[in-house]
């Protein structure tokens, strides 16, 4: 009986840690989140799918609502188990928040572009996020583990 009770105690102490994401989890679902309307706009942007402006401008809203949530979950030093954070995130954090700012504002202004529907342009600032992946994720992301 006093067994079962510590198992069952367990079980409820355990159960809820097990549930909750750590942060790296946390942030690589908002990361996740945002390439699920990243990706179909870069479709559009090359040519594959055609543009459909009112489409186009739910998934730039969808973006630029999601944008700046992963980096709510990046409390210092948090490299756990399969994070690719690099620890310059925490090193350089000037730099990080220039490169989080600088996404931020390409992501603005392909907003812009896309409620204006000029595909020229949309084109143009859609490169200029994608960049601003890129150039974060060259400095602060590390390979796959
Ligand atoms: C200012 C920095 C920064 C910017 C800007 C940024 N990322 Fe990331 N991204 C990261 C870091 C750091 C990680 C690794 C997080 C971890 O594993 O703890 C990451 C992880 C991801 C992941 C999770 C899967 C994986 O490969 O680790 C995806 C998907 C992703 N980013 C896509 C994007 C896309 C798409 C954009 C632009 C639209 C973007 N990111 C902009 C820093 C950034």
């Amino acid at each position: 009986m006093k067994k079962l009770l510590t198992v069952l105690l367990l079980g409820a102490i355990a159960t809820p840690l097990a549930l909750a994401d750590t942060p790296a989890e946390t942030r690589t679902k908002s990361f996740k989140k945002i390439l699920l309307s990243f990706e179909p706009m870069g479709m559009v942007v090359r040519g594959r799918d055609p543009y459909q402006k009112d489409a186009f401008i739910r998934q730039a809203d969808t973006l630029k609502q999601l944008a700046a949530e992963p980096f709510n979950h990046f409390p210092t030093n948090n490299i756990s188990g399969k994070s690719r954070a690099k620890p310059e995130i925490w090193s350089q954090p000037a730099k990080f928040q220039a490169d989080k700012d600088a996404f931020l504002k390409a992501v603005s202004e392909l907003n812009l572009a896309a409620h204006r529907g000029d595909l020229a342009v949309i084109k143009k600032n859609y490169g200029a996020v994608a960049q601003s992946c890129k150039s974060c994720h060259d400095a602060f992301r590390g390979p796959e583990k």
